[in-house]
């Protein structure tokens, strides 16, 4: 088993395969064009694969591949396969802009994939395309719908923006409803490469806009989700993450692993450490001691809250949010 230097245990690795994303969500990436890191920067499926498996056998049993947007890696169902089958009862799960899922979702659930979340940011095409820049609602809708056909369990991401989706939350959450499928409103976080006029709402603004429609109550807490669950008066389970309140923190259980081989203990901070030169000299007890050296110095939780602490300068597309 993992243990940070906070006594917290740690199972859940999220692994980044891309930073390149073919949105541009302007609470995620930076107005102006900017060039991506070169892919001969990338760690090879083959690498990744390396310190999976040395993951796995120190008690990792949860994976999540993230990007930017993951599908746009070719062979990525490959890639899933390998980690399927050398651990078949491995918590698989994938984060997805949804909108190249009609082509790949039936490929993604032949190569072992168990679960999958998709933003969903508005149900309006004009909408979508602001916070996108680009014309992508028709796809992503296709995307979801394809998913649940091929029987991928699904999860929808919504991030409310102050007058740009915040209508839309009690009508994002009667899609999801409709389709049996759990939503999860995620509070804007703050960080330098967002665009600068953008106001998120806090959970509780979240939840007022719900009870406009329905009586809530408060489930709580699945395991170390940073999730809190609620329930309509209808019996539908939705789910809130509000990082500005940094109460899950205390038993985060997760490190994040990016494209290029940084590890990051935190989504907030810039700290990283690179696994690169060990994996791709083959030395894997070199990588699972800086994996332990880098859990060690996990920070004890995020300052999204903090009145004094400066934006993140995280940049969300190398960690998959
Ligand atoms: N704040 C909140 N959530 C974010 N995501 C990306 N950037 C941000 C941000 N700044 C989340 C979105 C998206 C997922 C990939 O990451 O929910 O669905
Ligand atoms: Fe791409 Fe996801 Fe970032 Fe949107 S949030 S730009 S889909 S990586």
């Amino acid at each position: 088993m993992l243990i940070d230097g906070h006594g917290r245990s740690v199972n859940y690795l999220r692994v980044s395969v891309t930073e390149r994303c073919n949105f541009r969500c302007r609470y995620c990436m930076p107005d102006k064009p900017f060039s991506w890191a070169p892919r001969e920067n990338l760690l090879s499926f083959e690498e990744l694969f390396l310190f999976i498996k040395a993951s796995i056998d120190e008690g990792i049993n949860k994976i999540r591949i993230t990007g930017g947007e993951p599908l746009l890696r070719t062979d990525l169902d490959g890639f899933i396969k390998m980690i399927s089958d050398y651990k078949s009862d491995i918590d698989l799960a994938l984060t997805t802009n949804g909108y190249l899922l009609p082509q790949t979702a039936q490929k993604l659930k032949d190569a072992g994939l168990k679960r999958l979340n998709i933003s969903l940011d508005s149900l309006k095409p004009e909408v979508a395309q602001q916070i996108a820049q680009k014309d992508v609602l028709k796809d992503v809708l296709k995307g979801i719908e394809k998913a649940l056909e091929v029987g991928l369990k699904v999860k929808i991401n919504m991030v409310p923006l102050k007058g740009i989706n915040d209508n839309e939350i009690v009508d994002i959450l009667d899609f999801c409803k409709e389709r049996n499928i759990e939503v999860r409103f995620i509070e804007y976080m703050e960080n330098a490469l967002a665009a600068d006029d953008l106001k998120g709402l806090l959970g509780k603004e979240i939840l007022e806009k719900v009870k406009e429609k329905y009586t809530i109550s408060k489930i709580g807490r699945e395991g170390e989700s940073p999730s809190f669950s609620y329930l309509t008066d209808d019996g539908y389970k939705f789910g809130l993450i509000d990082p500005h309140k940094h109460d899950f923190c205390e038993d985060c259980n997760r490190i994040r692993l990016t494209a290029e081989g940084n590890l990051i203990p935190c989504l907030y901070f810039d700290e990283a450490m690179s696994i690169k030169d060990a994996v791709q000299s083959g030395d894997v007890p070199k990588a699972v001691e800086i994996l332990k050296t880098v859990l060690k110095d996990k920070p004890k939780e995020n300052r999204w809250n903090d009145e004094d602490s400066e934006t993140s300068s995280r940049a969300f597309y190398e960690t998959g949010g």
